[in-house]
């Protein structure tokens, strides 16, 4: 750390969700499935879905106005904007440009999107909290959104029961008060096991070449190794996030973690040995909304009294990459 290392506050962070509500039992109009095998497999119930052409831009603009509203943060002060999508609607422009164009930004400010699926956000802060530590950047805003709903197979059992959609958002900037929100944070990727959840643009070869395979565009998973990896990973990760922090597990308020597959939330809770009240989990009512599931599960929490400010949590997302990462912030009283 230099003298010159910059601090970075959360200042706000905000949620948005789609009003379209699917139940696991509306899905056994497409196929042959059970709200019964769907929660005890998964802990989803239900899920929020586009319609019409509401998507991923859509959700990520009222996330980010609630997020800048909480942080106090004009959009006109904002100094960056960075998205994180698995899957954005438009490759181009990125949606972080929409974003910026939708919040009526003319200051020209650079804005682009990273593809980290579901660890999107933990992946999102490191980059600006890179930019505020050295001072390039002061006020950053982050917006997780997707809307997989649109990219899944819905006859696809194994993978359409997972995923709803939605949007988080997160504002970080330089701390005044020399105060630094983001403890310790850490991302990772192993590209070896790729194929475990993937998804293809749709193309062709020029006609003047020999063409190439076809591909649809739709998620594809394998559902049981993804489980299996994260399983055997996660636990042990966060527990190492913890020491790097230099803390203990007891010294932490709150878990509120991806929210893939209660399963896999309940392997990391052991490990922490967290009672039910310090671990957020709302999979039920969302599914798996990628990389808006963080930052939903901590500002819906929060606004629900769930999770209370002045306090402190893990954050732990993992997804297609693979891709996994971990933060250890403070919560201040206001943020959502
Ligand atoms: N309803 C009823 N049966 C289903 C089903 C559904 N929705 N989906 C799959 N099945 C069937 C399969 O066809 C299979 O039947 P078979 O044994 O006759 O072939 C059987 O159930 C077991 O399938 P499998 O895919 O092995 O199930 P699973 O126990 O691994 O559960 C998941 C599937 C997807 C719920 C589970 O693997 C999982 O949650 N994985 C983690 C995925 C994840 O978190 N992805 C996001 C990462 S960000």
């Amino acid at each position: 750390m230099t003298n010159n290392y910059i601090p970075v506050k959360i200042a706000g962070v905000g949620y948005s969700l789609p009003e379209t509500v699917i139940t696991n039992d509306d899905l056994t109009k497409l196929y042959d499935t059970s709200d019964e095998w769907i929660y005890s497999r998964t802990g989803i119930k239900e899920r929020r879905l586009v319609s019409g052409d509401e998507d991923a831009i859509d959700l990520g603009l009222v996330a980010a106005e609630n997020a800048l509203k909480k942080s106090g943060i004009k959009p006109e002060e904002l100094d960056l904007i960075i998205a994180a999508s698995s899957a954005p609607p438009q490759l181009y422009p990125a949606i972080a440009c929409h974003i910026q164009s939708r919040l009526g930004i003319e200051t020209d400010i650079p804005a682009f999107d990273i593809t980290a699926a579901c660890s999107g956000l933990i992946y999102g802060m490191h980059v600006a909290k890179g930019f505020i530590n050295s001072g390039i950047y002061k006020n950053i805003l982050i917006v997780a959104t997707d809307n997989n709903s649109r990219y899944l197979d819905w006859s696809d059992r194994g993978t359409s029961i997972l995923f709803g959609d939605g949007a988080g958002a997160m504002v970080l900037t330089a701390a005044e008060d020399g105060v630094d929100d983001i403890l310790y944070i850490d991302i990772k990727a192993k590209g070896s096991i790729g194929e475990l959840i993937y998804k293809d643009n749709v193309g062709q070869n020029c006609p003047l070449v020999e063409p190439c395979s076809e591909h649809d565009g739709f998620i594809h998973m394998n559902g049981r190794g993804v489980y299996t990896f994260v399983a055997k990973i996660l636990p042990k990760y966060v527990e190492d996030l913890l020491e790097h922090a230099g803390m203990k597990a007891e010294d932490i308020d709150y878990l509120i973690p991806h929210q893939a597959n209660l399963r896999i939330i309940q392997a990391v809770q052991e490990r922490l040995g967290y009672s039910d009240d310090k671990v957020v989990t709302n999979i039920k009512y969302y599914g798996n909304t990628s990389a808006a599931s963080i930052p939903i599960a901590l500002a819906e929490s929060v606004e629900k009294g769930n999770v209370k400010l002045d306090t402190t949590a893990i954050l732990c997302g993992f997804g297609a990459g693979m891709t996994w990462g971990g933060a250890i912030v403070r919560l201040r009283e206001g943020i959502c």
